[in-house]
């Protein structure tokens, strides 16, 4: 199937983000090549991604042909270079600019020159990332947000120098896959963690200040304001390092105090406390 110009794309990390970014793109009919450096997150996508679309089979949300077949569009490798014939890559790697920007450059002499690619991030500025390849109009940033096969929503963040062509195909993608898109200027946390990292710095102050014990923090979002987990579970299911990496580019290209990442924030990511991924985070699992 092609959508928006687009048979087979890859996506590169296997993380939380990008194997529900694959596991969508696959249901959608695309043919899609996950990628991770580290074989050991493969693995666990490829299990991921098995439960989760046994669990939308299991409640009637797709049919169990259609799970199939999006079992069958996928593909598993530990190499970069297997996306070569890809006409998109997205990228979800960790939320280091360094890392991302090198493995741009690669991409940008992998790929073919009429290819696009985007980017997961939560909030380094698009402009910045395009800026590491030639083909900054065919650079954009799509962010899906977590869990990616639950959550409606695709942030479209299209850089300074981002083709109106290459935000077209985009949008017109991620409706495809069933998204709804928003669109965002390029400006740091972008609408989504603009609003959101804030409540959840704010928890980890109030945390570090003694106001309440977690779980009282928690229960008080929770139950009193409606939302679906309270801020210090839904930072460890982000993952403390990625909330310190998106308050820190916050914090630095907006450069305001109030935006400086609580010390208590830093000081688990420090311990090693990254939330449900490393089992341990405010809580342990
Ligand atoms: N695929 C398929 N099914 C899934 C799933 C997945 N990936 N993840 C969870 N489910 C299912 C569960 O199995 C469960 O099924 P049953 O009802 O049959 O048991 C169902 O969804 C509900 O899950 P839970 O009972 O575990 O918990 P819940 O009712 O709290 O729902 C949730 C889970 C949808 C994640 C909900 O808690 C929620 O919406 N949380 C907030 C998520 C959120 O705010 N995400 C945005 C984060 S910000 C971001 O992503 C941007 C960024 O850059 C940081
Ligand atoms: P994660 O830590 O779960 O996974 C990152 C994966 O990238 C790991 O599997 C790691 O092995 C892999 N990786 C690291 N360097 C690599 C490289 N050079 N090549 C290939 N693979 C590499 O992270 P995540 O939570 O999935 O986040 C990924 C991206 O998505 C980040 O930019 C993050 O800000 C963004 N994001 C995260 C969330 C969230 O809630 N966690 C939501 C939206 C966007």
């Amino acid at each position: 199937m092609e959508i928006a110009g687009f048979s087979h794309i890859g996506v590169i990390g296997a993380g939380q983000m990008g194997n529900g970014i694959a596991q969508v793109c696959a249901t959608a009919g695309l043919k899609v090549t996950l990628v991770d450096i580290n074989p050991e997150y493969l693995e666990k996508a490829k299990a991921q991604i098995a439960k989760s679309l046994d669990k939308l089979t299991s409640k009637a949300v797709i049919t169990a042909a259609a799970a199939k077949a999006a079992s069958d569009n996928l593909t598993y490798s530990s190499a970069i270079d297997s996306t070569s014939s890809c006409g998109l890559v997205v990228e979800a790697i960790v939320e280091k600019e360094a890392i991302k920007a090198e493995l741009f450059k690669h991409l940008d002499q992998l790929l073919a020159a009429d290819a696009i690619i985007a980017t997961n991030t939560s909030s380094i500025p698009i402009t910045r990332l395009g800026a590491s390849t030639k083909r900054p109009d065919r650079f954009i940033g799509m962010h899906f947000m977590n869990p990616v096969p639950l959550m409606k929503l695709v942030e479209i963040i299209p850089g300074m120098a981002t083709a109106a062509a290459t935000t077209a195909r985009i949008v017109t993608l991620a409706e495809a896959v069933g998204k709804t898109v928003v669109t965002s200027k390029d400006y740091p946390g972008f609408i989504v963690n603009r609003v959101l990292m804030p409540m959840i710095n704010e928890a980890f102050r109030a945390l570090h200040e003694g106001v309440a014990n977690p779980e009282d923090i928690d229960n008080g979002m929770k139950l009193g304001c409606n939302q679906p987990m309270g801020p210090l579970t839904l930072a460890d299911f982000i993952g403390l390092d990625t909330c310190l990496s998106i308050l820190t580019v916050m914090y630095e290209g907006l450069g305001d105090t109030r935006y400086a990442p609580s010390p208590l924030l830093k000081q688990y990511v420090e311990a090693g406390y990254l939330g449900v991924k490393s089992k341990r985070g405010v809580y342990q699992y």
